[in-house]
């Protein structure tokens, strides 16, 4: 079997990438970075350019199956010229992809793509399911929108689409986590407005795991990639906090100062949302860090 992988370099990609070449499943990625480009026999690097439409052709060559985690940051300040950033290297990346395909013979059957969680509404008491139809009224609503019509489109090619709504991964190196310490071991760490606001999290080998079952059990269709007990931002500084024998005393930083801090980036740390896992668990995944507290203990080294 051989996989074609899209942001294999990054965070989650990486780990991918190696669970992959561990189940002797070949890989072949796309990179924007000519110097990220290796060729092993099992792990073969291919560079595109997705605003000028170019994509090296031979990535395709004997894939059956496409993992999509392509997309820039959504943690960086959100002006204008960032926010067409986020979302072109979303759908125009998948555009790109699905000509290829279309213009090229291939064996792709299946596509695994991530999403996100930040694409239902914000709410403190609701509890999202993947047939919640809403959608925040935010930039990450709008981008989650376009970003699954454009992976829906392979559809059209036959080919069967999965779509993975990532929750908040943690990991010891990078993602959320990196930044929610820096303030806790300065012991400056307090929770953010109210404090009340879900936060969805999920352990980085159960992303991991999950697109790997998504991948050999050909799942498809909406799956929710959160842990099964979701805690509220409060919980997660203070967890965070003991985890790192530090003590969390500071006011919680009011709203009006995140906003003019972060504009209105605000929204990624203050949007609340509660998510169901039961669909992903019901089609035979198991779970590896259900609760925040042991996963923190295995992510943090004291
Ligand atoms: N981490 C989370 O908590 C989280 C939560 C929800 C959803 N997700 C989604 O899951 C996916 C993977 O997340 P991650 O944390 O692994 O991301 P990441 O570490 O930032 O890696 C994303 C990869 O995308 C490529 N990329 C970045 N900007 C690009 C651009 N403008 N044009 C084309 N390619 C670009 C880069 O690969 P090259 O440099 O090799 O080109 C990069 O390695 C992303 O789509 C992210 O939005 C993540």
């Amino acid at each position: 079997m051989r996989v074609l992988i899209t942001g294999a370099t990054g965070l989650i990609g990486s780990k991918i990438s190696n669970a992959c070449r561990e189940k002797g499943i070949d890989v072949h990625y796309l990179t924007t970075s000519k110097d990220k480009i290796e060729n092993h026999p099992d792990y073969k690097g291919f560079y595109w350019n997705p605003s000028e439409g170019e994509i090296d052709e031979k990535a395709i060559e004997g894939v059956n199956i496409i993992i999509n985690l392509v997309g820039a940051s959504i943690a960086e300040r959100w002006t204008d010229e960032q926010k067409k950033k986020i979302i072109k290297s979303r759908t125009e990346t998948a555009n790109l992809l699905y000509k290829c395909l279309q213009e090229n013979k291939n064996e792709v059957q299946h596509l695994v793509s991530a999403s996100a969680i930040g694409v239902y509404p914000s709410s403190l008491e609701k509890l999202y399911t993947e047939k919640d139809q809403g959608v925040d009224d935010s930039f990450v609503g709008e981008v989650v929108v376009k970003w699954e019509e454009a992976v829906d489109n392979f559809k059209d090619l036959g080919i069967e689409v999965a779509k993975i709504r990532i929750g908040l991964v943690l990991a010891k190196n990078g993602g959320m986590l990196q930044k929610l310490k820096e303030p806790v071991n300065f012991s400056v760490g307090s929770p953010l407005g109210s404090g009340k606001q879900w936060q969805s999290w999920i352990h980085i080998e159960d992303i991991k795991g999950i697109f790997m079952y998504a991948v050999e059990n050909k799942l498809t269709g909406v799956y929710n990639a959160v842990a099964p007990n979701p805690v509220t931002n409060k919980e997660m500084v203070n967890f965070l906090a003991s985890q790192m024998g530090k003590p969390v005393w500071l006011p919680n930083v009011p709203k009006v100062a995140l906003k003019l801090v972060l504009g209105d980036m605000s929204r990624l740390v203050l949007s609340s949302q509660l998510v169901s896992n039961d669909k992903i668990e019901e089609a035979g995944y198991h779970f590896q860090y259900l609760n925040l507290s042991k996963a923190l203990e295995d992510l943090i080294d004291n």
